[in-house]
């Protein structure tokens, strides 16, 4: 079955350079109509002339994710244009790597902002439209730091896994308008990967490698609820799990009983993927009354 995405209109944050220009390069050569955002107008324009030349449809619209006002702008703007908004991929990013004890806030802040409140600034902004419209795809670009932990990332961490929240949610409230909303991990060699991986790791890690994992999770029979690893051609799922665990109920030495079953409350074997977030607390209603006091 071949992808198709003719006839959709699609933005891509932070696609001057890296990963952002493989994926606008990728949609549009599926036939999408492609919205390259980036910081500055010229890296902008030279994705767009790239795409045009390849024969593809692109625009340029430079803008700061973290401005809100800018953001929501844009999404007016390309809907005056092109009249639909189907598929975002929020994919613009920064470092500011220290470890938490000698880390400055504003940095904290600052990653927080672009990745995770510029997620929310484009998402919000785009929402409306796509609920109307009864058709989106949304993809946040998470990524292993956030998901497993990387030693000086604690901003970068926290702003990725905080995106893996906002999906579970607003792959939920889509559902209804079939707004999927997914999760893309990616591994590349970019420039905010210099001096992190092995120049030997780098070699095998091109971005064009990761951008079919984009154009899936931007088509029309993309799953949602998704965390999508990708890598150097390599494909993997992450799942946010619940073990069976073990029930310890009211008993003056049940903070004992956690430390002596440690094992037992982590075993993986018959792990789920909660539907939602209530299935945790029901989980734990039931097992209570499977073992009344
Ligand atoms: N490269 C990897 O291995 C890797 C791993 C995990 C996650 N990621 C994520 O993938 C995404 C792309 O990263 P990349 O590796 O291509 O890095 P990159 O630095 O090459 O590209 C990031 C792009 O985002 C743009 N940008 C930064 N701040 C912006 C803002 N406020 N508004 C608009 N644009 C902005 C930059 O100008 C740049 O073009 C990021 O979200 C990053 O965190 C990358």
């Amino acid at each position: 079955m071949t992808i198709d995405l003719t006839g959709r209109v699609a933005i891509v944050t932070g696609a001057g350079g890296g990963l952002g220009r493989s994926h606008a390069l990728a949609l549009a050569a599926r036939g999408a109509w492609v919205v390259v955002n980036d910081l500055h107008p010229e890296s902008c324009e030279s994705v767009v002339g790239e795409i045009v030349a390849a024969g593809g449809v692109a625009l340029a619209w430079p803008c700061n994710v973290t401005d809100r006002a800018g953001v929501f702008a844009m999404v007016e703007g390309v809907m005056a244009r092109w009249g639909r908004i189907d598929i975002l991929v929020n994919n613009a990013g920064i470092l500011r790597d220290r470890t938490f004890a000698k880390m400055d806030l504003d940095d904290f802040e600052l990653v927080v902002n672009v990745h995770l409140m510029g997620s929310v600034n484009l998402t919000k902004a785009a929402w409306p439209h796509m609920c109307e419209q009864g058709y989106g795809r949304v993809i946040f670009t998470t990524s292993s730091s956030g998901l497993y932990g990387n030693f000086g990332q604690s901003n970068y961490g926290a702003a990725k896994m905080a995106l893996v929240g906002l999906m579970q949610t607003l792959a939920l409230e889509g559902r209804k308008f079939d707004i999927r909303v997914n999760c893309l991990a990616p591994s590349a060699a970019t420039r905010m990967t210099e001096g992190l991986y092995s120049e030997d790791d780098l070699k095998g890690l091109s971005t064009d490698l990761v951008s079919p994992g984009v154009v899936a999770l931007a088509s029309e029979n993309a799953p949602t609820r998704t965390i999508l690893l990708a890598g150097a051609g390599a494909f993997e799922q992450a799942h946010v799990t619940m073990t069976q665990g073990v029930f310890i109920g009211d008993r003056p030495d049940a903070a004992d009983q956690i430390e002596a079953n440690w094992s037992k409350i982590g075993d993986g074997a018959e792990a789920l993927v909660p539907d939602s977030g209530s299935a945790q607390y029901g989980h734990e209603v039931a097992r209570s009354l499977a073992y009344p006091a």
